[in-house]
């Protein structure tokens, strides 16, 4: 069967972690390829207690059973403003706030309320694919934005600005996906004046910054934000679940509107289980303890790989070492192509994910990410061995 599919989605044959996730499915590949929070980390048990008291209570089991509003099921918008004030950002009305299915649809929303055809969106480069693939989605266009070791180069992005005209820019500026870099406080306060100053908005997609084992946090780009252009979206994925698709956006009640507006052609409202469950798990004092509990887990595994890439890769791979997160960068400072190493790779048994995806122009090939936290120390450093192998005999048969 021949099918005419849309001219946004026609050329798109699926993320470079999808297809990737398929191959992983064997056991002996060692994969810091995905994205995943630990196994050890998922609060089994708290969501077991949390379901089986939901549906012990008939009138709540039978409001979540109903169609719920759009906006979010009653009581959970008034538990996110502690979360907020905690990244600088105070004094949200709930007409401000929108629960959304994931970060993933924040950012979808953000991109159907704000994009035409051909409009220009800057990205830090590298940045996280799934934005990219969103904004191909709406026939937008990415641009790449240069960075240093502390993200973003202001520079080069007001250069970007004036080139361009962008609509948006998207920024994660915790513990970024794919290089785990954070930005300092003055380069977000500048992102929120250019935003005011040329008129686009900033999503700030922020899904990381409770996952710190060490550094000071540093206030979101929202909290600098004086002109309604910046919108902030948290997801609960990496802190409580990643199923229960479960995240929040924050903005101008405008804006917020608008994002409904288009929520409710996309799935109506967000599952009222989820959000009812994430709710009592925060009324409950699940929320931090788990963090707690998770961070020297993550803490342990960043360093497991960061000492076997000092001990295993090649001198020419060059590394991010964060404060946080879930991934460590790499770059190749020799002809290493990091597409095509890759099947050598999982014949060695040993998974990542070639750099290429996440830049706006797919440039990158001697990249790659790295995700330490869903795999042992023994196993990441087994893993590391293996690729430093596969890398260091390329480099001395000459690339
Ligand atoms: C930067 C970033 N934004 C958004 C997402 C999507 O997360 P969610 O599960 O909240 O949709 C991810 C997931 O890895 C991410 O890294």
């Amino acid at each position: 069967m021949s099918y005419t599919f849309s001219r946004a989605l026609a050329g798109m044959t699926g993320t470079a972690t999808r297809d990737i996730f398929k191959l992983l499915s064997r056991p002996e590949i060692i994969s810091f390829a995905g994205g995943l929070p630990a196994s050890d980390c998922l609060p089994v048990a708290q969501v077991g207690e949390i379901t089986a008291e939901i549906f012990a209570d008939k009138k709540e089991a039978l409001r979540i059973l109903q169609y719920g509003t759009t906006e979010g099921y009653p009581g959970f918008r008034e538990l996110l403003g502690p979360l907020l004030k905690e990244v600088g950002i105070a004094g949200m009305g709930l007409d401000q706030l929108l629960v959304v299915s994931g970060g993933g649809q924040g950012i979808d929303l953000m991109c159907k309320a704000f994009l035409d055809d051909g409009d220009a969106v800057l990205v830090e480069d590298p940045t996280f694919l799934g934005f990219l693939e969103t904004v191909r989605a709406y026939n937008g266009k990415s641009i790449g934005v240069r960075a240093d070791s502390d993200g973003i180069d202001l520079n080069d992005l007001e250069t970007k600005i004036k080139q361009h005209k962008p609509r948006m820019l998207y920024a994660i500026p915790d513990f970024s996906n794919p290089t785990g870099k954070t930005w300092p406080a003055d380069r977000r306060k500048a992102v929120a004046e250019l935003a005011a100053k040329y008129g686009f908005m900033v999503i700030e997609d922020d899904p990381y910054c409770r996952l710190r084992f060490s550094g000071t946090p540093v206030p979101s780009i929202k909290s600098f934000d004086t002109d309604g252009r910046v919108v902030y979206i948290s997801s609960f994925s990496k802190t409580v679940s990643p199923g229960l698709r479960c995240a929040f956006a924050a903005g101008s009640s405008e804006v917020i509107r608008k994002l409904a507006i288009g929520k409710q052609g996309a799935d109506l409202h967000s599952a009222n289980l989820s959000q009812a469950i994430v709710k009592r798990y925060l009324e409950k004092q699940y929320f931090y303890p788990n963090i707690e509990k998770s961070l020297p887990i993550y803490r342990l595994r960043k360093t497991a790989m960061i000492d076997a890439i000092r001990k295993y890769m090649p001198s020419e791979f060059k590394y991010t070492n964060p404060d946080g997160g879930l991934f460590i960068w790499g770059e190749f400072d020799a002809p290493v192509n990091t597409v095509e190493i890759f099947k050598e790779a999982i014949e060695k048994n040993a998974a990542y994910i070639n750099g290429t995806a996440f830049f706006a122009d797919c440039s990158g090939s001697n990249t790659l990410r790295l995700n330490y936290s869903n795999e042992s120390p023994e196993r990441i450093e087994a893993g590391i061995k293996a690729l430093g192998e596969v890398f260091k005999g390329h480099i001395a048969r000459g690339g």
